[in-house]
């Protein structure tokens, strides 16, 4: 057993042996549009409304998925047996709740504005988290002022970011999600991949002479980062001294000796501590590309926004909280109506890689298949979470969402303000038009009669009709302004955390990473020799030799 669940296989729980019946005998059969049909309240009754610090609102629609009031209740009731609010309030005590490696999970402190005391060991943390801020701040404001400036003097253009996993899709998809409040002759870039044509070409068309370069990887030896900062670095000596590395190189990093050993000023570099995981650490000096390009100011709302979300996840009772909702509704498709996936949407092109970060936070938190407890589960967990921005998302897989054979619970996001309301704001008005249509279509569906009264007949009537009852939650926003993308992002990383403390797994490590690691490092070796190779299975050895033959 684990020190932070009173119960191994959640399946064993009596919410959740209820919830089997529930399902059987409600759930299976129950039908949203009649639901609404007779509960004038029920919009009201499954909707919440979020205020943020700034007094913006994101509202929360819950009505259209397939609950009732008695599903609603047994589900937070499995949330409290499963001691939901206990681990959350362990996370926001600084307990190891990481036990694998007996570490906190603290990202929660990052976003600490209000510099409350929050301690890990006994330790406060506020104050650390404050000077790296603080130095945060003083760096991006140089950057954007041109105060700081490159080794022929110029001010710096462009930001190069070199990260993988965490240290980049975070700072990728916050930059693009918020660049209506970027400035304008400052860009930045995201180098991630190994393959060479990352870097490539992303360095085609960009100065030395004004360039900067984030290298971001908290030990300094992931193998992608620092094998494309080293590539990064001889481009840049093609035109520059050694001794000019200080000015456009900078280091988010907590490993002081590769940072200088790489001729970084360790001055400029930006470190965060041992509770902040990869897929959290946007809030971390991992964020210092975002807070050049957005600003210091924005980039401390984004913060603010997540702590007013942290607030909400931690003092609403769980009938109302809506990452307790949203947890516990993916826990019921998954596990009862058997669902494999999930979509997330966002209407909004800003947010186009949205969905992407989704699929780390989501995806390598809970895709695991053994408890705190230390036993297989014999319930599925982790969903797979998938998404493309709408409306583009409409004319592309749409049609199994509406048709398919399966059952995808989707979340629609809509912004009602749009940053470019160009046109007298006739695209936003299409947009949310799309956004209002398509959760009502999923949810209404259009049955055999109605095909037939359009005047379809024979054999065609069947391919015309839509089942409906396709559960979506819809969420609404004022404007996506950095404080709402802070509590959005909040959301769902609150949303994880419940589905994993549901499932007793522990969210935040990621041991499944590894074995693909270790052997391409061996294999790297291999490719570097001459010869064939003979000791993998044959299939490995077949694909290497020819790999060898046809690159050589
Ligand atoms: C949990 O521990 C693992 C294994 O050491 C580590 O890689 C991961 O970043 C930790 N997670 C968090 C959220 O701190």
């Amino acid at each position: 057993m684990s020190q932070y669940s009173n119960f191994n296989l959640s399946s064993e729980l009596p919410a959740w042996k209820r919830l089997e019946s529930v399902y059987e005998q409600v759930g299976k059969t129950l039908k949203v549009k009649d639901e609404f049909a007779h509960d004038p309240e029920r919009f009201a009754k499954f909707s919440e409304t979020f205020k943020n610090f700034d007094g913006l609102e994101i509202l929360f629609d819950f009505s259209k998925n397939i609950i009732n009031d008695e599903v609603k209740k047994d589900l937070v009731a499995l949330a409290k047996e499963a001691g939901v609010e206990h681990l959350r309030d362990e996370m926001f005590k600084g307990s190891k709740i990481n036990e694998t490696e007996d570490r906190a999970v603290y990202h929660v402190a990052l976003r600490n504005r209000k510099l409350k005391e929050m301690k890990v060991d006994g330790e406060n943390t506020a104050p650390e988290v404050d000077s790296v801020l603080k130095h945060m701040k003083e760096f991006s404001d140089d950057i954007r002022s041109g105060k700081w400036t490159g080794f022929t003097g110029k001010a710096i253009t462009d930001v190069v970011n070199i990260g993988i996993g965490g240290s980049d899709l975070g700072p990728v998809m916050v930059t693009e999600a918020l660049k209506a409040y970027s400035k304008e002759g400052l860009n930045v870039h995201f180098v991630s991949n190994i393959d060479g044509t990352h870097l490539a070409e992303t360095l085609k068309g960009l100065s030395q002479e004004t360039t900067l370069f984030l290298i971001a990887s908290k030990t300094f030896t992931t193998a992608e980062t620092t094998t494309n900062a080293n590539s990064a670095k001889a481009w840049f000596l093609e035109k520059a001294q050694q001794d000019d590395i200080a000015k456009h190189f900078a280091a988010l990093s907590t490993n002081a000796e590769q940072v200088a050993k790489f001729g970084i000023d360790t001055k400029n570099m930006f470190g965060f501590e041992s509770w902040v995981g990869g897929r959290y650490s946007v809030w971390s000096a991992i964020g210092l590309s975002v807070a050049i390009y957005i600003g210091f100011d924005n980039f401390n709302d984004f913060l603010k926004g997540a702590e007013a979300f942290d607030e909400h996840f931690t003092s609403t009772p769980l009938e109302h909280n809506v990452a307790v909702l949203g947890g516990l509704l993916s826990v019921w498709y998954n596990n009862f109506f058997g669902a494999q996936t999930h979509l997330v949407a966002p209407f909004d092109q800003y947010m186009h890689r949205f969905p992407a970060y989704l699929q780390q936070l989501s995806m390598e938190s809970n895709g695991k298949s053994v408890t705190r407890g230390n036993s297989f589960t014999n319930y599925q967990t982790g969903t797979i979470l998938f998404g493309e921005p709408a409306t583009n998302a409409q004319h592309s897989f749409f049609q199994l969402v509406h048709q398919g054979t399966k059952l995808i619970p989707a979340d629609f996001i809509l912004a009602a303000q749009s940053h470019n309301p160009i046109e007298n704001n006739l695209h936003q008005r299409m947009l949310a038009s799309n956004f209002f249509a398509q959760s009502e279509a999923l949810m209404v569906g259009k049955d055999e009669n109605q095909v037939q009264k359009e005047g379809a007949t024979g054999g065609l009537v069947p391919h015309k009709v839509f089942s409906g009852n396709r559960p979506t939650t819809s969420i609404l926003a004022q404007k996506i302004t950095p404080a709402a993308l802070g509590a959005l992002i909040a959301y769902y990383e609150h949303v994880t955390f419940v589905e994993g403390a549901i499932w007793n797994i522990n969210s935040f490590d990621q041991w499944g990473v590894e074995l693909g690691k270790v052997l391409a490092k061996a294999i790297g070796k291999e490719l570097d020799e001459s010869g064939d190779v003979s000791d993998h299975d044959p299939s490995t050895n077949g694909l290497i030799n020819q790999f060898k033959k046809w690159s050589s």
